[in-house]
């Protein structure tokens, strides 16, 4: 496994629409291990590969909600080739997300509260995901990368943290 470097803005990669993935060899192997490291170097609850510079349908999230009794839960993995959102809930909610190809930023978007995700694991067998909340949030935001969609594009509003993490001044979505 190795890191790789993650692309930030402007670069076009991040606007582009990423190709499916049709091969399950080595190199994809090697590819879904490098993104997993990468997140978790970075550290980040996901990640898309063209966010390392590969323009292929491919994300891992990595991601543990507290329970009711605000208990931390154990993170779970998921590594998904040709995700696709296949439901999406009328339910919404409007929550803060930030991106590691946008540093420094963060907006509100508003999102499905909950999601049904279809694709293929790392061999190329059919996988299914029931999301909820954060997790199905991480999921939109993931998938939207394949498509070229960065947070911005769909963010009511977008704005700048400042060393603390405080708002400091609001930007317009590019
Ligand atoms: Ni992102």
């Amino acid at each position: 496994m190795a890191l790789r470097k993650i692309v930030t803005l402007p670069d076009p990669i991040l606007h582009r629409k990423a190709r499916k993935v049709t091969g399950f060899d080595p190199d994809l192997q090697t590819l879904l291990d490098d993104m997993l490291e990468t997140m978790r170097d970075a550290p980040g609850v996901g990640l898309a590969a063209p966010q390392v510079n590969v323009p292929l349908r491919a994300i891992v999230v990595e991601y543990g909600e507290n329970d009711d009794e605000g208990q931390e839960v154990p993170p779970k993995l998921f590594i998904v080739v040709n995700p696709e959102i296949t439901r999406f809930s009328k339910e919404m909610e409007t929550g803060t997300e930030g991106c590691l190809s946008i540093p420094g930023y963060v907006g509100d978007v508003e999102r499905s509260l909950s999601i049904t995700v279809k694709g293929q694991n790392r061999h190329g067998q059919p996988l299914k995901i029931k999301a909820n909340g954060w997790l199905a949030r991480i999921f939109q935001h993931e998938v939207d990368h394949l498509d070229g969609v960065l947070f911005p594009d769909r963010a009511e509003r977008v704005w700048r943290l400042d060393e603390q993490g405080a708002p400091e001044a609001e930007m317009a979505g590019d």
